[in-house]
């Protein structure tokens, strides 16, 4: 765990985290810090505290203590979110410090009673405030489904910091730097990415939300965004903001000029397209993502697709349906409501098909509104007049992706 002073009588703990399913899902594979952040006036309160998945609370008291703040003298402890990456220390806490007051929504609330039996709990609500002296004022004000229905953004007037929890987030360790204006080209690139991931895997099924979320920021003067997960903004907050408005793009079907290829094949009569597929791309220049499914992982799949302005399935047809591991992929696409990507199918079929009944209704039921290219389906192997079919149904999805791509 890191301390790091943010501003005045704000600091910041923060821990790495990683070799561990996000969420119990999600193979993070550059794991993920946890922040925490510690307002001191003539009260203090701590926003967000974490102890994370190793279970130690200590390490959280003793960061404190080293910062100059007793845990004993804690009075508030604000709750963003109830998600257990942030308050999952409450109940080791109460055990040594009975009588500290948790803000928090209504909604909140009834989560924290029914996970921890909490009840002594200060109900706020847009616009609410609470002074803790010395010039600390905290306002809250709600953002639900910000992933979960109860959460809210805590801003801190004097030094106009926006406390965002979960928004504005990303996954990815932090090393030395923390604050915006340390990260290097490379650090800046990694965030883009571990951004993406962070924002498809946990949040994108929330855009409406988060949309509305980045529109009640753009009514608050910020000089610095702290979120919950990855690094703070003092430089320039605005970046973040654009980035989750970029980011909320991506879910609706736009993407960088990037193609991902999710593709399987029993036995590589479907893999001679995608080789096919591959030689056209790179005739004409375009970034691809080559995704063999069920090698990939959900994390990384979902993260490639979201961020991609054209997507092209390759799978066979397997018992009548679609090649099993690619429609789970696709249904988890639909879970996450990636909507309206543009979209090209090609792939085997040794009897009488089925595969492409299938993502049709993959897509129906999931209402993914994909803009596909007419699909390419061939019998056994593929032969030249195919592989003629699946050239220009990859320059079409190429001219359909055109109007899609926002970087
Ligand atoms: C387990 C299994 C199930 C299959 N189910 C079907 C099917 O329901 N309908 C069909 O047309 N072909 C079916 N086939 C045939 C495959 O679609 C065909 O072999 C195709 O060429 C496989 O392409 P691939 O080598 O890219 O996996 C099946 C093949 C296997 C091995
Ligand atoms: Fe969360
Ligand atoms: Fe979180």
């Amino acid at each position: 765990m890191k301390k790091l002073k943010i501003a005045d009588g704000i600091h910041m703990l923060t821990m790495n985290v990683k070799d561990i399913l996000f969420e119990g899902i999600w193979k993070i594979a550059n794991g993920v810090t946890l922040n925490s952040y510690i307002v001191q006036g003539e009260k203090t309160a701590i926003i967000d505290g974490v102890i994370g998945w190793d279970g130690v609370p200590e390490t959280l008291y003793r960061n404190l203590e080293e910062i100059g703040v007793e845990p004993q003298n804690i009075d508030y402890l604000i709750v963003n979110h109830m998600e257990p990456d942030h308050s999952g220390w409450i109940s080791n806490f109460r055990k040594i410090k009975d009588d500290f007051k948790i803000v928090c929504t209504d909604k909140a609330a009834r989560i924290l009673a029914s996970f921890y039996g909490e009840d002594k709990i200060k109900i706020v609500k847009e616009g609410d405030t609470l002074d803790l002296g010395k010039g600390k004022i905290l306002s809250f004000h709600p953002v639900p489904n910000v992933h979960w229905p109860d959460t809210m953004y805590t801003y801190e007037k004097g030094t106009k910091t926006l406390f965002s929890c979960d928004m504005f987030g990303a996954f990815g360790r932090m090393g030395e730097h923390c604050f915006d204006d340390e990260l290097t080209p490379e650090e800046i690139d990694f965030f883009e990415v571990e951004g993406i991931r962070y924002f498809s895997n946990v949040m994108a099924t929330f855009t409406p939300s988060l949309k509305k979320a980045v529109e009640k920021a753009k009514t608050m003067e910020i000089n610095i965004i702290a979120p919950g997960h990855g690094p703070v903004y003092r430089k320039n907050p605005q970046k973040i903001i654009d980035d989750y408005v970029r980011f909320s793009q991506y879910a609706d079907g736009a993407g960088k000029n990037e193609v991902t290829i999710l593709w399987g094949s029993m036995y590589g009569m479907t893999a001679k397209a995608v080789d096919c597929v591959e030689k056209i791309l790179q005739r004409e220049g375009v970034k691809y993502n080559k995704l063999e499914m069920p090698l990939e992982s959900e994390s990384t799949m979902v993260a490639s697709v979201f961020k991609s302005a054209g997507i092209i399935i390759a799978a066979p047809t397997y018992e009548y349906k679609l090649f099993p591991p690619v429609a789970a992929a696709l249904n988890e696409l639909g879970r996450k409501k990636i909507t309206g990507k543009a979209a090209f199918r090609l792939g085997s079929f040794g009897w009488s098909g089925g595969a492409e009944k299938e993502l049709h209704e993959i897509m129906e039921r999931n209402r993914m509104n994909w803009d596909f290219v007419e699909s390419v389906e061939f019998e056994g192997a593929p032969k030249e007049e195919d592989l003629n079919k699946v050239e220009a149904g990859v320059l079409k999805l190429l001219e359909k992706m055109k109007e899609k791509i926002v970087e």
